[in-house]
C-alpha cells in the first residue's frame, strides 16, 4: 500500500491536493450524474480526507464514505459533521443496507493493481448496489498515460495551500510490471525562500487500464456500460465509467 494515506503523508496529501483537484467541480460532475440516473443514496468509496463528502453533506445529500486509511478517514471526520465514514476496503465489503449508487473517485482504482482485486471489487460493489442502482468510477487510460510517463522522466506538480508553497516530483518505472503496473516515486517538498525543502518520499505501485480490459472486467462481473466518459483530470488523462448490472 501507498504510505502517501499514512499519518503524517496524509496532511500532506490534503494540502496539496487542494490545489490539484477543483472539488466543487469534482463534487457537480458526480452529482449530475447522480441525478441523471435518479438515485437517492451515495456510497464514496476512496472518500479521503472528506473533499466530496463535505459537499454531499451541505446538500443534504444520503452519503456513506468508506475508505481503508485510518488518517485519510480522521481529517475526512474533521473536515465534516456527524457524516458517515466507514473503514474498510473496496475489494471487500458489506453495507447494512444496499444504496443506489457506488463511486470511487479520484483514480482509488489505480491502486487494484491484481485482476483478483479488480474482480474482488466489482463482485463487492454488485453486492451493495440495489438491482437499479449504478457505479461511476474513473480510471487513468493506460494508452495515453504509459507513453506520457516514459517520455516525461520527471514530472513536476506545484501546489500552494494556506500560504505554503509545495513541489511534487514523480518519476516512474515505465519498464512495465505486470497488469501494466508501475512504480512511482514521489518526493514532496515545501518551497521557502525559493530553495526546496525535502518533507516527505512515496513509494507506491499502481495499475493503469486501458479500456477494453475494464469494459471485460465489468462484463465478467455481471455489469454493463451505460455511459464513458472520456475526462481530462488533475494531470493524466482518466476515463470515467457509468454501469449498471446486466439484465
Ligand atoms: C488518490 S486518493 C483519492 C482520495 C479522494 N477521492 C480525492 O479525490 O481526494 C485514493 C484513496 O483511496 C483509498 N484506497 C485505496 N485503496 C483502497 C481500498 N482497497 N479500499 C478502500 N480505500 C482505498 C486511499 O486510502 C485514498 O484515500
Amino acid at each position: 500500500m501507498a504510505t502517501l494515506y499514512d499519518g503524517k503523508m496524509a496532511t500532506i496529501y490534503d494540502a496539496m491536493y487542494q490545489t490539484f483537484v477543483d472539488y466543487d467541480e469534482e463534487y457537480k460532475f458526480y452529482n449530475q450524474l447522480i441525478h441523471e440516473y435518479k438515485c437517492k443514496t451515495v456510497l464514496e468509496i476512496g472518500s479521503g480526507t472528506g473533499n466530496l463528502a463535505k459537499r454531499f453533506q451541505e446538500n443534504h445529500q444520503d452519503y456513506i464514505g468508506l475508505d481503508y486509511s485510518t488518517s485519510m478517514i480522521a481529517i475526512a471526520k474533521e473536515r465534516t459533521k456527524n457524516c458517515r465514514f466507514i473503514l474498510g476496503d473496496m475489494r471487500d465489503f458489506n453495507l447494512e443496507k444496499k444504496v443506489d449508487s457506488i463511486i470511487i473517485t479520484g483514480r482509488s482504482t489505480s491502486y487494484l493493481t491484481s485482476n483478483e482485486d479488480v474482480n474482488e471489487t466489482f463482485n463487492s460493489l454488485h453486492n451493495n448496489i440495489t438491482d437499479d442502482g449504478i457505479i461511476i468510477f474513473d480510471f487513468i487510460d493506460a494508452n495515453r498515460f504509459i507513453p506520457y510517463a516514459n517520455e516525461n522522466q520527471l514530472i513536476i506538480h506545484k501546489a500552494e495551500h494556506e500560504g505554503t508553497d509545495y513541489l511534487r516530483e514523480s518519476t516512474w518505472e515505465t519498464t512495465l510490471l505486470e497488469n501494466f503496473m508501475l512504480d512511482w516515486t514521489a518526493k514532496y517538498y515545501i518551497i521557502q525562500n525559493q530553495e526546496k525543502e525535502l518533507i516527505a518520499t512515496d513509494f507506491s505501485t499502481v495499475r493503469v487500464f486501458t479500456l477494453n480490459e475494464m469494459q471485460l472486467f465489468l462484463y465478467m462481473n455481471g455489469f454493463q456500460i451505460i455511459k464513458t466518459i472520456d475526462r481530462k483530470t488533475y494531470a493524466y488523462d482518466t476515463y470515467v465509467i457509468v454501469a449498471k448490472k446486466r439484465t
